[in-house]
């Protein structure tokens, strides 16, 4: 048996450590042969591969980033992509292809099963933590972490001036690390996309913090957007399906601030280092958990299907299912942790 694995859409940290545990099991268990293919839907339509065996995931299970390389490229958005994929596999003698990835790479694998007969099996990747049908996706432990660190930081030198400190999380559609980055570090103020949020009451919130002798911190989502259409800084590109996120909210919230409270206001945005570096021990541990599911879903020939986290155990769920909505912010949740706003 010779099996295929890939790594699509934007990086995260735990995308070496799925490879790792799929060609560990794979090979010590059941003696497969492992291709890798660079570069996500480009390297399997362009057939750029490498050679996956132990030596080659030797040593890459807390290494940030992906050995395989990464692309947003789209096969059904090239001219006879998805047929290229599947004659390339086909030469190559590979049976299963594993694909981790976010809702658009595992969207692609859902087709190219369905349409195609390309027998995939889906990892869920982000650090959005949106994907529906997983409790948690790859990723999203270690972004938690990465914002709880610098917010704890930032609290500090607020204090000292006396200042507002916005801090600009990722989250383009659902503000799972605002949330969760933001009440770990005891934020003032959290904006998330699935909320549009109210400057009049977002300053009323730092003024009562100042009152109480606090210098607040506000999280914001780099999806989070203002009530007030007028206020909207960027709005979707015509004819572009993917909401483009407010680039510069964060900023364009802190000259606000000032404005409207007379407060000293900066901005703190962490941007890429969310997606950078050593995965976390929570997201080493669920990325080896789907390695080793994924490669036993490629066993079982249950394929057009993901791997999946519901409470402690990972299920398999069908990848049509798992891409067809996002995974938002509950509101009562959201108003659960208002509590602390102000
Ligand atoms: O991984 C998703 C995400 O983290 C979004 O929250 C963010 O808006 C986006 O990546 C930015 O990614 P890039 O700059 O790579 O397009």
């Amino acid at each position: 048996m010779r099996v295929g694995v890939l790594t699509g859409g934007r990086d995260c940290p735990g995308l070496n450590a799925v490879i790792r545990a799929i060609v560990r099991k794979g090979v010590q268990e059941y003696g497969y042969d492992f291709t890798g293919l660079r570069d996500g839907w480009l390297g399997a339509m362009e057939d750029d591969a490498v050679p996956l065996d132990i030596r080659a995931v030797r040593g890459i299970l807390p290494r940030g980033g992906t050995v395989l390389g990464s692309s947003r490229t789209d096969p059904f958005k090239q001219e006879g992509g998805a047929r290229r994929i599947k004659e390339n596999l086909a030469a190559r003698e590979i049976d299963g292809l594993i694909v981790i990835g976010g809702a658009d790479t595992l969207g692609v694998a859902a087709r190219l099963w369905a349409e195609h007969g390309v027998p995939c099996v889906g990892v869920p990747k982000t650090i959005d933590n949106d994907m529906f049908a997983t409790d948690r996706t790859l990723g999203f432990d270690t972004a938690v972490n990465t914002a709880t660190a610098a917010i704890d930081r930032l609290h500090t030198t607020a204090e000292s001036h006396m200042r507002v400190l916005v801090v600009e999380v990722m989250g383009r559609n659902a503000g799972w690390i605002a949330i969760h980055s933001g009440l770990a570090g005891g934020a003032n103020v959290i904006l998330i996309p699935e909320q549009p949020f109210d400057l009049d009451q977002v300053c009323a919130w730092v003024t009562s913090r100042f009152r109480a002798s606090y210098a607040p911190i506000v999280v914001v989502a780099d999806g989070a957007r203002p009530k007030d259409a007028d206020l909207v800084l960027r709005h979707d590109a015509p004819g572009n399906a993917e909401p483009v996120p407010l680039s510069g909210v964060g900023e364009w919230l802190a000259r606000e601030i000032e404005k409207r409270t007379g407060k000293e206001a900066r901005t703190t945005v962490l941007g890429h280092l969310q997606r950078g570096g050593t995965p976390s021990p929570f997201d080493r541990w669920l990325a080896t958990r789907f390695g080793l599911h994924a490669i036993d879903c490629v066993r079982d020939g249950d394929f057009g299907t993901m791997v999946a986290l519901r409470g402690t155990d990972i299920v398999r769920v069908p990848i049509a299912e798992a891409t067809a909505r996002l995974k938002t912010v509950d509101p009562k949740l959201y108003e659960e942790v208002g509590v602390f706003f102000g």
